[in-house]
């Protein structure tokens, strides 16, 4: 009999829901496969190792970029923000950031949004019935801020009076530069007032283009489309916040909180936090 370290999920009766395209890689669930979780199917799995092929530290990258995001809302949460708006936000595994947050406030809130229905369906029964007063999970399109934002669940459990945390952690390199990802960002931040907060995390080429070039190439084929991201593009996303110590930095230079991992380099992206003025 073979011996497995995960569950194929696929073979758990019941749990997919119709709506879901089980025929076609999806970013939430190949970031599940590369971060050890269950929920994901072979085609994920295929699209992951195709991408670790190319990006041999895609798994390190990942958990390093879940690692800034805890440190992130650990940091925002001790500074007084008690609402954290998680867009693009994945399957809300064990370290999810409702969880993080309710550390510093037991009654912080929490609203993750993605657009894959999977995370709606897993999120629900996970995250938001465990504590529904405080969390919910809408499944939206981010690229429409005003619906998002309209949303009665977002509504109920956000109030856009007070300073929400806006989190897009790896989510904008999804978004095409036609699509407008400046606008995008900017028109959140007009929802929320001044003391709110953003968060970025956004891949880049790491100083080797053409690795990265094929690296997009494979992940355009096995999913939706990548795009990589200059400093100066990062850094414009934070028109109209003041960016906090350490600015625009490598995920594993953004206030560590332990000793800073040797090849630090090769954990392609940068991170920031921003307070709106
Ligand atoms: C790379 S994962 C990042 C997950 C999580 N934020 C993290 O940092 O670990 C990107 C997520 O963004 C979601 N996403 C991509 N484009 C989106 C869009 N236009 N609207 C809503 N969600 C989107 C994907 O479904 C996926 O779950």
């Amino acid at each position: 009999m073979d011996v497995v370290d995960t569950i194929d999920s696929t073979l758990i009766p019941g749990w997919v829901p119709p709506e879901l395209d089980t025929t076609r890689a999806h970013t939430a669930r190949i970031y599940e496969y590369l971060l050890g979780g269950m929920h994901y199917f072979d085609v994920d799995r295929e699209a992951a190792e195709t991408a670790l092929r190319h990006v041999p530290q895609a798994r390190e990258i990942l958990q390093e970029n879940r690692a800034f995001l805890n440190r992130a809302t650990r940091f925002l949460a001790a500074s007084g923000i008690t609402q954290f708006l998680d867009l693009g936000s994945g399957l809300p595994g064990t370290d999810n950031i409702g969880d993080t947050a309710r550390e510093a406030h037991p009654q912080a809130r929490i609203v993750f949004v993605d657009y894959d229905p999977m995370v709606a369906v897993h999120g629900r029964a996970l995250v938001a019935a465990a504590d529904p007063t405080h969390t919910a999970v809408v499944e939206a399109d981010v690229r429409r801020p005003a619906e998002v934002l309209a949303d009665p669940e977002l509504r109920r459990v956000l109030d856009l009076k007070q300073p929400v945390a806006i989190v897009m952690n790896s989510l904008l390199h999804f978004i095409a530069p036609e699509e407008d990802p400046h606008a995008m960002v900017a028109e959140f931040l007009a929802a929320v007032p001044a003391g709110s907060a953003l968060v970025v995390s956004h891949i880049t080429d790491g100083g080797r283009p053409v690795q990265a070039e094929a690296a997009v190439r494979a992940w355009d084929q096995a999913t939706s489309p990548m795009y990589m991201r200059s400093e100066k593009e990062i850094r414009d996303l934070f028109t109209g916040t003041e960016i906090i110590q350490p600015g625009i930095v490598p995920r594993p230079l953004w206030r560590p909180d332990g000793e800073v991992r040797e090849d630090w380099q090769e954990i392609w992206g940068l991170v920031g936090v921003g307070i709106k003025r």
